[in-house]
């Protein structure tokens, strides 16, 4: 099976666990734009959705949901989002798409946290994937410094804007064996708005797509 039979494999299951009259926090990125067709395609209608970026917030209305403000709906019973990376306990690389921040505001809001990955994804230690740091403008060069001081590589993502009006700085040859530590770390950083490691709140599910099908992973 290659990697998009994967994704679609796991947007079909995770439509399968949105149950009508839910409120759903809804992730970016290509997997999860498959779990938005297929949901549209299993006739599930949640009673609140809320989107993590403006592109999600569109291909939402384009499926025929309607879509809410986070402010107006309060917390969230499931969201369901990707990642870049993934591993043991839960935690994740997220940002290749640029959503960080608001992916991980939807995340915090949420009581249950499913991640759908393809197997490509998982890794026994995060870092492999560039970590997409959400940065102030003006911060930019600052960060990029201290950024090295942790021994990473930063490179700006060139021609990109947030949806929140930011740039990103991708760090390479980052080794994260502490991410909760590093995430807290990086943090700090003035300047930083947020940083794409999702340790201090990881997913509580992690439905992964492989060759002989779907694993359903239980934080416990
Ligand atoms: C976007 C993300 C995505 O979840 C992540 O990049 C995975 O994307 P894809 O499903 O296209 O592989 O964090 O900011």
């Amino acid at each position: 099976m290659d990697q998009a039979e994967k994704k679609q494999q796991v947007a079909n299951a995770a439509a399968e666990m949105v149950e009508s009259g839910i409120k759903l926090g809804v992730g970016s990125g290509s997997t999860v734009n498959l779990f938005i067709d297929a949901m549209a395609r299993r006739g599930r209608a949640p009673a609140a959705l809320v989107a993590s970026s403006r592109e999600t917030e569109r291909r939402l209305r384009v499926a025929g949901f309607q879509v809410s403000e986070l402010g107006d709906v309060g917390d969230l019973d499931l969201y369901v989002d990707g990642a870049d990376e993934a591993n043991k306990n839960f935690q994740l690389v997220k940002g290749g798409g640029g959503a960080l921040t608001r992916e991980k505001i939807v995340a915090a809001a949420s009581r249950r946290f499913v991640c759908i990955i393809d197997d490509s994804k998982w890794v026994a230690v995060l870092g492999q994937f560039p970590l997409p740091v959400e940065v102030i403008p003006m911060a930019q060069s600052y960060v990029a410094r201290q950024m090295v001081r942790q021994r990473g590589q930063p490179i700006l993502r060139k021609g990109f804007v947030t949806d929140n009006g930011n740039v990103i700085l991708d760090v390479h040859s980052l080794a994260i064996e502490n991410p909760v530590e590093l995430e807290t770390r990086i943090n700090q950083i003035a300047g930083v708005v947020t940083v794409g490691l999702f340790a201090q709140r990881p997913a509580d599910v992690i439905l992964m797509a492989g060759d002989s099908g779907i694993k359903r992973l239980e934080r416990r």
